[in-house]
């Protein structure tokens, strides 16, 4: 596979995630367990080794784990809010769902990828980014789900374990694999990791002294339109383009594809619309607005407000009025999972029954992916921040006090008093 450098990183940085991308088999997983060097041996950096923690919501990887991923889904208030019934409600629910979910995993295979390919790029990116910042090598890959193992407090006993933390110190970088912040993805699972850091290293009063030998937390709160991941997804949309005839292709539609939110969240004033969108005009500018394309929302669920216009009502539309070329692009998720390979593939598609209606290929594995996420975490330790500005800022709408505590945690003690 020829691989061009589309942000300049050294050829011999390259090539090992490449290599290693094609040898990759499905069965592949590294164990928590293994390799990781307590924090207080000699590490080859003089500020390593560094956790590096990719956080995401995760997926049942067997259908037995189905009703448990539920359970924490539906329990999740920043995720979907139910309010004052939230404890009540969710998990009647969860329970509800469990049978339908459950055949929808049984389809595409009995378990989500997603712990799979998470595994996976955070061990090839943490080989990058030993090459590109020795200082803080070694680089240790963690995974943190918010609703399937391994867990947010599953990591961090294992950082433990590794030698972090507990009076060790040592650092860690919370790298979100959203890659558009919302309130309810990303700042669900800070607000997770704060609760879980606070219950494991004890709470730190705002204005008050770190914990001696307590873990050094930063995060990587966004990356909309780091040009590696809009080269990827670009990549991807040329390559499903390619398959339809010379002279239909700009006739094209392209569809992005984002998990939609409530319109109570989007009220609230949470800041993913405007970076999903901020990531398809890139997608679209890399491409020279070579087709036309619309941005459209999927996986509403319940009877409440959800932002659209829904992914498969469009679909549906369009292929009604005669428009049966359409190539729709999950934008917003860096693996495949089930609203990709079930709801897109089985459902929409399936439902569109017109040849011309295709998906892009997710991120998965993909080389120039990983190298965006090396360079990403690269840039991140080079300048030494606790979190970007804009995490400082809480929505217009928001009431919780979780929220404005947690993200005083994050944005450390210069920046803290920025938190409004
Ligand atoms: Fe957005 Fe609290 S809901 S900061």
């Amino acid at each position: 596979m020829a691989l061009r450098r589309p942000f300049g990183l050294p050829r011999q940085v390259l090539r090992p995630a490449v290599r290693s991308s094609l040898g990759y088999h499905q069965e592949q997983r590294f164990s928590f367990a293994t390799t990781v060097p307590p924090v207080t041996q000699n590490a080859t950096g003089s500020k390593g080794p560094t956790a590096m923690v990719f956080l995401n919501m995760g997926g049942p990887s067997t259908t037995n784990e189905v009703e448990d991923f539920l359970s924490r889904l539906f329990a999740d208030g920043d995720l979907i809010p139910l309010g004052r019934l939230q404890t009540y409600l969710g998990p009647l629910i969860a329970k509800r769902r469990t049978p339908k979910i459950i055949k929808q995993y049984s389809d595409i295979g009995g378990g989500s990828p997603i712990r799979k390919w998470s595994e996976y790029q955070c061990q090839e990116m943490c080989k990058l980014l030993d090459k590109l910042n020795p200082e803080t090598a070694p680089h240790k890959p963690y995974v943190a789900f918010r609703y399937a193992a391994p867990l947010t407090e599953q990591m961090y006993t294992q950082l433990f374990d590794d030698g972090f933390g507990k009076g060790r110190g040592g650092r860690a970088v919370a790298f979100t694999q959203y890659p558009q912040y919302s309130c309810s993805t990303t700042g669900s699972s800070l607000n997770e990791l704060w609760k879980w850091r606070n219950r494991l290293e004890g709470k730190r009063t705002n204005g008050t002294e770190e914990a001696s030998g307590a873990i050094q937390w930063s995060v990587i709160d966004r990356w909309p339109t780091h040009p590696g991941l809009v080269e990827a997804f670009a990549r991807n949309i040329e390559d499903q383009l390619k398959t339809y005839p010379e002279d239909k292709r700009s006739g094209v539609v392209l569809l992005f594809s984002a998990h939609s939110l409530p319109m109570s969240v989007v009220n609230r004033g949470d800041p993913y619309p405007a970076e999903v969108a901020a990531t398809v005009h890139a997608v679209m500018q890399r491409l020279n607005f070579s087709n036309p394309y619309r941005l459209c929302w999927q996986s509403q669920v319940g009877p409440s407000a959800w932002l659209g216009a829904q992914t498969s009502d469009t679909v549906q539309e369009y292929v009604k009025r005669g428009q049966t070329d359409l190539v729709l692009v999950p934008i917003a998720f860096t693996s495949d999972h089930i609203e990709t390979l079930y709801e897109l593939d089985l459902e929409v598609m399936e439902e569109a029954n017109s040849p011309g209606v295709k998906r892009a290929e997710s991120l998965n594995g993909n080389p120039i992916f990983i190298e965006a996420l090396a360079d990403i975490a690269h840039k991140h330790l080079q300048r030494g921040e606790k979190c970007s500005l804009q995490m400082t800022l809480r929505c217009q709408g928001c009431k919780s006090d979780r929220c404005l505590e947690s993200k005083k945690f994050f944005a450390g003690e210069e920046t803290s008093s920025l938190v409004v």
